[in-house]
């Protein structure tokens, strides 16, 4: 209590403080207030219409409030935008195990499992199997298991993964957005942003020049690199730089919330993009459709492949006009079908922010939060292969610390470069992971050339 009575004031004091409002709320679930919870999310949106937290906490609060069908309606729709949050499916599992959807509760379960192993909830595990003689994947639970907190389960666990950019984000498969954003937008990245001109967009403005030298117009263009770099950011500001609509499609969504239905779904989502030409249909984690992934349902999967193919091909709709983008961290996993001419024929990897592009995005992370000399480019002179989504944790969990010392002296304490960067000691850069998968892919099964820029960033090759 005393807990939220010091973030109370603190919230007084910094009413627009986006971190410090969802601490408050989360403190405020932990003492089952959901309404007051509600309230601070709903704020939260109106501040950041696209923060994650707060959509998660409003349908966790719902949960807390009894609110069964509205709770499961906004997690749904959730999970929809951001499949790979463990704990939003564990959410789920256990609004539809109340609700007394236990097979469904199970399977959500499994999934948020396989996405994250140590998320456990004992608890819930228990209930979902008890009796059954299933477990779930992964070990099985202790069996005399405390109760877990319901609200205090996995908060923060979603964040790092997946920070798309969620301004105007739609619900669901087949909403539309003008994006406002544009190359100026993204901080440094001037490689890339040659490459998207030189491949995407000076061929759009130019076709009879391309033609004349026998170059082709269309097919589509796959973005890969290391998490949480820009791919999506990047692709929407190629929308805006050439005014055109955008259409993003999570893969996971089409095979998730679609079940069974996918294809025609798939259909569906080409046509929308054929019917408001000129336009960029952009597929997120392509890699989900590749043809040995486990979760793809086996019946499914290869009919959904051949759709797919068939959609990009033209074959049951002309494609003129539309630019087809996809974007994965895991290039290794997509069929090679995909990369035949006119389908996925270009690609481009994106590397991790250079030192211009993590002061622009450190720029904008100070944004609207307490900070008091913040030097962005000594930051980002010293957070090399650090990430856009890693230099959001360095915020986020400098913040926390900043926070627990405010609690102690009860008065709000600034964000200063020094704490950042002490921060910045205690991480390491994710894509430094990714670089030791893809370094052994780009050595040893470089087909065509296909990771010649990896070798080229690393170094290996010019
Ligand atoms: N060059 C940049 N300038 C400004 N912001 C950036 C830049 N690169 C990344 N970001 C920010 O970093 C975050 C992660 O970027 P984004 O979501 O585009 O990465 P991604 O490559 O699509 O990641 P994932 O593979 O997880 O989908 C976003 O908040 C984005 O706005
Ligand atoms: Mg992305």
């Amino acid at each position: 209590m005393a807990q939220l009575e010091t973030l109370r004031q603190a919230v007084a004091v910094s009413p627009n403080n986006v971190p410090l409002l969802l601490l408050l709320a989360q403190a405020c679930l932990d003492e089952f207030s959901p309404e007051e919870a509600r309230e601070i999310y709903d704020r939260v949106l109106g501040i950041e219409p696209g923060r994650k937290e707060a959509k998660l906490g409003i349908a966790r609060a719902l949960y807390l409030d009894g609110k069964l069908s509205e709770a499961a309606v906004r997690a749904e729709a959730f999970v929809g935008e951001h499949p790979k949050d463990a704990s939003a499916w564990l959410l789920l599992s256990r609004i539809l195990l109340s609700d007394g959807n236990r097979e469904q509760a199970r399977d959500h379960y499994q999934k948020s499992q396989q996405l994250e192993g140590g998320l456990k909830d004992p608890a819930l595990e228990k209930e979902l199997y008890d009796g059954s003689g299933h477990r779930p994947l992964g070990p099985s639970p202790p069996s005399a298991s405390p109760k877990v907190p319901v609200t205090s389960q996995g908060w923060h666990s979603g964040e790092s993964e997946d920070t798309e950019e969620t301004e105007n984000a739609s619900q669901g498969p087949g909403e539309f957005e003008r994006p406002q954003v544009t190359f100026a937008d993204v901080g440094g990245m001037e490689a890339v942003k040659e490459e998207i001109r030189m491949k995407i967009l000076y061929p759009l403005n130019n076709p009879e020049l391309f033609r004349a030298y026998g170059k082709k117009i269309g097919g589509g263009v796959l973005l890969y690199g290391p998490p949480g770099c820009g791919k999506t950011l990047l692709s929407r500001a190629t929308a805006g730089e050439i005014k055109a609509g955008f259409l993003s499609i999570g893969i996971h969504q089409i095979l998730d919330l679609y079940l069974g239905n996918s294809e025609k779904n798939l259909h569906q989502i080409f046509e929308m993009a054929r019917s408001h030409v000129p336009c960029i249909l952009f597929f997120d984690e392509v890699d989900a459709l590749a043809a040995d992934r486990g979760d793809l349902r086996k019946s499914a999967g290869r009919t959904l492949i051949n759709q797919f193919l068939a959609e990009l091909d033209g074959n049951v709709g002309s494609n003129e006009g539309i630019l087809v983008l996809g974007a994965t961290n895991a290039p290794w996993h997509i069929d090679p079908a995909f990369r035949r001419p006119g389908r996925f024929d270009r690609v481009l990897f994106v590397p991790p922010p250079d030192e211009t592009a993590r002061a622009a995005i450190i720029e904008v992370l100070a944004r609207n939060k307490p900070v008091t000399n913040m030097d962005a480019k000594s930051l980002a002179r010293k957070t090399r292969d650090f990430s856009g989504a890693d230099l959001k944790s360095v915020f986020d969990m400098t913040i926390e610390r900043c926070l627990s010392v405010a609690m102690k002296e009860g008065r709000v304490i600034p964000l200063s470069t020094n704490d950042l960067l002490q921060t910045v000691k205690s991480l390491k850069p994710s894509t430094r992971a990714w670089f030791e998968s893809a370094r052994n892919y780009a050595l040893y099964s470089n087909q065509s050339g296909f990771y010649n820029d990896v070798l080229t960033f690393l170094g290996i090759t010019q």
